[in-house]
């Protein structure tokens, strides 16, 4: 009997033209909602975005592969992974241009004021009941990247073209790079100080959890946007509710919520200094074909005895 790949698929495509690749060796299974019974005779698993913990694996006996469809994997806990001899996997790379592209459709979007040029065009044009939707030049404008792994470099390299005024904050900080991009390494208060734009490229973990929340809103500009398309939770959602409300900064460009899909009733969505995305930043047909391709591989070297490639840096030197 061929061993059992699932593949959990949300609104992300998995083509079956990848899935092809995987047949001669496995048997492929697309599962949604919830596929316990499915679970216990799977080897590998193609992960959504769904908790993979102890819980989650008590019911996966016989799994030896999980292949994330994305570079964050916060959503799975490598070390349970680990203790079960189970490799976990990942996307990184293929993703950090077109979340770089949505980053910076978020900032132009919201420094020209498109989804109020939208309206405005089509039901005030010539009628002047509403101000013209002026907006703001990009020269000169500060943008504060907090993170500057490979998206917020990609970040960088798109806003040199744009005249901007580039500074970063990482734990680690990256001199080597800080020619090449036109950027500059500043201490987080300086960043949130000085930044015109906030962009968030961290990933969610302990320590990035909750990293803006209201003394940071305080200490930005009154005229800052926040923009985040990296995970919802490091930012403290309420209190950035609470700031735009209060006009503590000027506004925010969300791909990413606490909770996701985010309820309708989601009070930020009532805020009109706020642009929303459904959490896709790597969501191009492009891009996620190559995600599809990159766990692809990792699940064929497995399937063919060999260590997958693209392994989560925590699991770098175990070999199950
Ligand atoms: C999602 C992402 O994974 O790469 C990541 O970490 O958040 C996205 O690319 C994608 O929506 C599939 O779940």
């Amino acid at each position: 009997m061929k061993p059992k790949v699932l593949v959990s698929y949300r609104e992300d495509n998995f083509p079956e033209e990848v899935a092809d690749k995987l047949r001669p060796l496995a048997e492929v299974i697309r599962v949604t909602g919830d596929y316990s019974e499915q679970l216990r005779e799977a080897e590998v698993l193609l992960a959504s975005g769904e908790k993979v913990n102890d819980d989650f694996l008590r019911k996966a006996p016989k799994l030896k592969l999980v292949s994330r469809f994305g570079v964050g994997y916060d959503a799975v806990d490598v070390d349970a992974c680990t203790r079960k001899g189970i490799y976990v996997c990942h996307t990184p790379d293929v993703l950090s241009g077109a979340v770089a592209d949505l980053t910076w459709a978020f900032i132009l979007g919201w420094m020209r004021r498109i989804p109020e040029a939208d309206d405005y065009t089509r039901t005030e044009w010539g009628k002047k009941q509403k101000g013209f939707p002026f907006g703001w030049d990009m020269q000169d404008k500060t943008l504060g990247l907090l993170g500057f792994g490979r998206i917020g470099a990609e970040v960088a390299k798109r806003g040199k073209g744009f005249g901007v005024k580039m500074i970063y904050y990482d734990v680690v900080r990256r001199q080597d790079l800080e020619a090449q991009y036109g950027i500059t390494y500043v201490t987080f208060e300086e960043l949130l100080k000085t930044s015109d734009i906030i962009s968030v490229h961290v990933p969610l973990i302990p320590s990035t959890k909750g990293i803006l929340s209201t003394p940071q809103f305080k200490a930005m500009k009154k005229t800052a946007i926040v923009v985040n398309t990296s995970r919802g939770p490091v930012i403290d959602q309420k209190a950035l509710t609470e700031a735009l409300k209060e006009k503590t900064i000027a506004g925010a460009c969300l791909d990413v919520f606490e909770v996701e899909p985010a309820p309708l009733t989601e009070e930020l969505f009532k805020l009109d200094n706020v642009i929303v995305a459904p959490h896709m930043a790597s969501g191009t047909w492009e891009t996620r074909r190559k995600m599809a391709e990159r766990c692809a591989e990792s699940i064929k070297a497995y399937l063919e005895g060999n260590r997958p490639p693209f392994i989560v840096p925590e699991q770098k030197n175990v070999n199950f």
